[in-house]
């Protein structure tokens, strides 16, 4: 084989590894409750918490979410079918309650949501969590 195939080969070699190492570091980056977010709230209330139309309330920029944190383990928990005003929308659609996702699903996904929508960014530790979700029991 020519040196220059093999340095050619050797280049191919580097760049994908090079890919494979960015995306497994990426991976171990991101928190597991942006990964759970991603799977099982983007869908509906989008990946940037956008929410969709007058159908779907945002989590992003809204008073709302600011107010009711503490909320948000038992909204994950059993859903909530009130007819909220965000950000000069009403809605009146039903959330049902994601009641696969365990107690430690719910808290990564919380304070993902509380540390990336919210002003005040609390952090809810494991106690915090079961405590309010007794509350939807
Ligand atoms: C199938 C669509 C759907 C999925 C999936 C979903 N939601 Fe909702 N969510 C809604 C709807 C619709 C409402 C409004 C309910 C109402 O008006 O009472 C809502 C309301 C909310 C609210 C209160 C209002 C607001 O915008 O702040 C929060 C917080 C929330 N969802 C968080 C989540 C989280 C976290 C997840 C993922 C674990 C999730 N939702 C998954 C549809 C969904």
């Amino acid at each position: 084989m020519s040196t220059r195939r093999k340095t050619a080969i050797l280049a191919v070699l580097g760049i994908l590894g090079f890919c494979l190492l960015t995306k497994t570091l990426n991976t171990l980056v991101k928190s597991p409750g942006s990964t759970s977010y991603t799977y099982n709230c983007a869908k509906c209330h989008g990946k940037n918490g956008e929410g969709l139309g007058a159908l779907i309330p945002p989590l992003a920029d809204t008073d709302w979410l600011d107010t009711n944190m503490d909320q948000v383990p038992c909204i994950i928990r059993v859903g909530i079918s009130d007819s909220l005003h965000i950000n000069q929308v009403w809605y009146k659609e039903e959330m049902l309650g994601l009641d696969y996702l365990n107690d430690i699903q719910v808290a990564n996904i919380t304070n993902y949501v509380s540390k990336r929508f919210t002003a005040k960014q609390k952090y809810y530790s494991q106690m915090e969590i079961e405590a309010l979700l007794k509350k939807c029991e």
